[in-house]
């Protein structure tokens, strides 16, 4: 990565993800988002990788960032939350803009419900993870900093 811009990197986050820390905590834990978000930009520091994050409650919000990103952004870390399991638009946003994208959830969604099995945006993204809790966005920026640093090389 020496040799260009620091890659930026956009963390989108879905609906009820605001709630974080006082929402069903023991399955989302008791960090905020705005924790999460601390956690985020300490990881991109360190991987000299630049982070926007953003959370909405609305799906065309999030499918207008992503398309936003298809200018802005090297890579997408995404909990879609709910809309995971949803939204044909944010998966066909996402096929869009052509970009790395790691789909994160804090909680195993497959020990969930069965709605909760099946993802729209899966098929669309170049990892999953999910069950780590907070660190499953670390995982995610730890990832996608490696590929584009790869690519450059
Ligand atoms: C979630 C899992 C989704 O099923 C749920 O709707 C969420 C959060 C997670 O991070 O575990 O809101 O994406």
């Amino acid at each position: 990565m020496s040799n260009r811009t620091r890659p930026s990197v956009w963390v989108l986050n879905g609906p009820n993800l605001n709630l974080l820390g006082t929402r069903e905590p023991t399955i989302y834990g008791a960090e905020t988002l705005a924790d999460i978000e601390a956690k985020c930009r300490r990881v991109g520091d360190a991987l000299g990788v630049d982070i926007r994050f953003h959370q909405s409650n609305a799906e065309h919000q999030i499918i207008d960032w992503i398309h936003q990103t298809r200018a802005e952004a090297h890579g997408i870390v995404i909990n879609p939350a709910a809309y995971t399991h949803t939204s044909v638009a944010i998966g066909d946003a996402l096929r869009a803009c052509d970009l790395p994208v790691v789909e994160v959830h804090l909680s195993n969604v497959h020990q969930r419900e069965a709605f909760r099995h099946h993802s729209y945006v899966s098929a669309v993204a170049r990892c999953v993870i999910c069950g780590a809790g907070s660190d499953g966005y670390e995982y995610g920026l730890r990832y996608l900093a490696k590929l584009l640093g790869d690519a450059t090389e």
